[in-house]
């Protein structure tokens, strides 16, 4: 989650990351395709591109992917038998069920789920108050379609338009994009939920308290660990206070009584106190969620000066894999019978574990080069997106290994692992050595590597 990211500026805690797809397939939607100079599988920048009924002019900070754009077209959360949109339903009816608004007769929660994918830079950053110099704005970790739209990379990106149009309570389902690790839980594109709540003072406090307690904070309060300067003490501890209970109720509609789940504080700049949710699975602590109180300058710029109130962020395929027992993200995109029978006939409230299909060898091979003068975290994000692009859903997992700097010539070296298994078959050697010698072959055409 960009949670993950945020954190990562004050714990430096990860590196950068990716995915693939496999297809030049690019969307049906793009117009007049440019040749790049080489030609690339991995960079194909069309003159215009209409996207969710939005047509956008990609400049040079262009570094969509053709495989990216395939994962555009495929609508994961909307089709109906796929997990994902099963434990989306799952989690919309809970909602609808639980919150309800005065008088019991309609839901409390809009639900928007065909939000525009491609967002200004302003609602995926600034808006949310993250600060220019941030990581996560890095072309290494963001998929930018010009200077100033890029493709959503958490739905936390509508949350300032859909205040200011007015809507207090929503929830925001969809794909977001990034360019990350490649492992068992990252691809380029993963689903999110967003949810947001506002409270009136009534809201907040009930309509007899609403009066005694105020919202806001006297001009002279301090930011402290526990609180916004602008919020009141009152405000702040309901706001945490209501917030957990809502997810605590969620997570046990999700995973049963039984479920382990606990509160970590996390930072993120769109809200403070900030937590994120983690649930026990399998031996280890899964980050699912991040949340917090919003910060009260988001609501004032959109336009909300007699509001306050909380957000989370949740990661759909994290809870699917725990809830469905999936054990790899890729399956999600998988077309293969053998996993979409298993959820076809499925309710959304229905408990399911998933049946391996079968568990097929992993194919091992490195890939060593020396890289042309650039930085490294560049380097390996381009390296990812190759290999995703090249590879497509046959590689599990991709980490950087080794990373030197040689003490004479200055040059620096990198060594990925590349580990090649299908979800469906067994791969033989030969077949993965013609997909490993393409990727050596296209990443000394395209970045002018010398392989080692
Ligand atoms: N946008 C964050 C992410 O992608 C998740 C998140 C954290 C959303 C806190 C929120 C929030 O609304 O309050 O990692």
């Amino acid at each position: 989650m960009l949670a993950q990211r945020l954190l990562r500026q004050v714990l430096l805690s990860r590196g950068t990351a990716v995915r693939l797809g496999s297809s030049l397939a690019a969307s049906g939607d793009a117009a007049a395709v440019e040749q790049p100079a080489k030609s690339s599988p991995s960079r194909t920048r069309p003159k215009s591109w209409k996207v969710d009924g939005l047509v956008v002019k990609p400049d040079e900070r262009w570094n969509l992917t053709p495989s990216v754009m395939a994962l555009l077209e495929r609508h994961l959360h909307a089709k109906p038998g796929n997990p994902l949109n099963l434990i989306k339903q799952r989690i919309v009816n809970h909602f609808h069920k639980t919150y309800r608004k005065a008088g019991n007769r309609s839901p409390l929660f809009t639900v928007c789920d065909r939000e525009p994918r491609v967002v200004s830079l302003f609602d995926n950053f600034d808006s949310l108050l993250t600060p220019e110099d941030h990581v996560s704005r890095r072309p290494s970790d963001t998929y930018y379609v010009n200077a100033d739209t890029c493709l959503r990379a958490h739905t936390s990106a509508h949350q300032h338009k859909l205040m200011r149009q007015g809507f207090d309570n929503f929830l925001v389902v969809g794909d977001v994009y990034r360019r990350d690790e490649i492992d068992r839980t990252h691809y380029p594109c993963f689903h999110q939920m967003e949810g947001v709540r506002l409270y009136s003072a009534d809201e907040l406090f009930g309509k007899a308290s609403g009066e005694q307690f105020g919202l806001f904070a006297s001009d002279d309060e301090k930011r402290t660990p526990q609180k916004q300067s602008e919020l009141s003490e009152d405000a702040s501890k309901v706001l945490e206070i209501k917030l957990k209970q809502t997810l605590e109720e969620l997570c046990l509609a999700l995973f049963g009584k039984g479920a382990q789940i606990r509160f970590v504080d996390a930072y993120f700049p769109f809200t403070h106190p900030s937590f994120e949710v983690e649930v026990f699975y399998e031996g280890k602590w899964l980050e699912v969620l991040g949340c917090g109180v919003m910060e009260q300058k988001i609501l004032t710029s959109a336009g909300v000066t007699d509001k306050v109130g909380w957000a989370f962020g949740l990661g759909l395929e994290r809870l699917a894999m725990v809830l469905y027992s999936i054990p790899d993200i890729r399956l999600f995109w998988s077309e293969d019978s053998g996993f979409l029978s298993q959820f076809a006939d499925k309710q959304p409230e229905d408990n399911y574990k998933y049946v391996p299909i079968s568990v097929h060898p992993q194919v091992y091979f490195d890939l060593s080069f020396w890289l042309p003068d650039r930085p490294s975290h560049e380097m390996s994000a381009d390296v990812f997106d190759l290999i995703r692009s090249i590879g497509g859903n046959l590689v599990e997992q991709v980490s950087l290994v080794d990373e030197f700097t040689h003490k004479k010539t200055g040059r620096t070296s990198h060594c990925y692992r590349i580990v090649y298994r299908s979800v469906d078959r067994a791969l033989t050697k030969e077949e993965v050595n013609v997909i490993h010698k393409q990727i050596e072959k296209t990443l000394v055409e395209q970045y002018d590597v010398q392989i080692r």
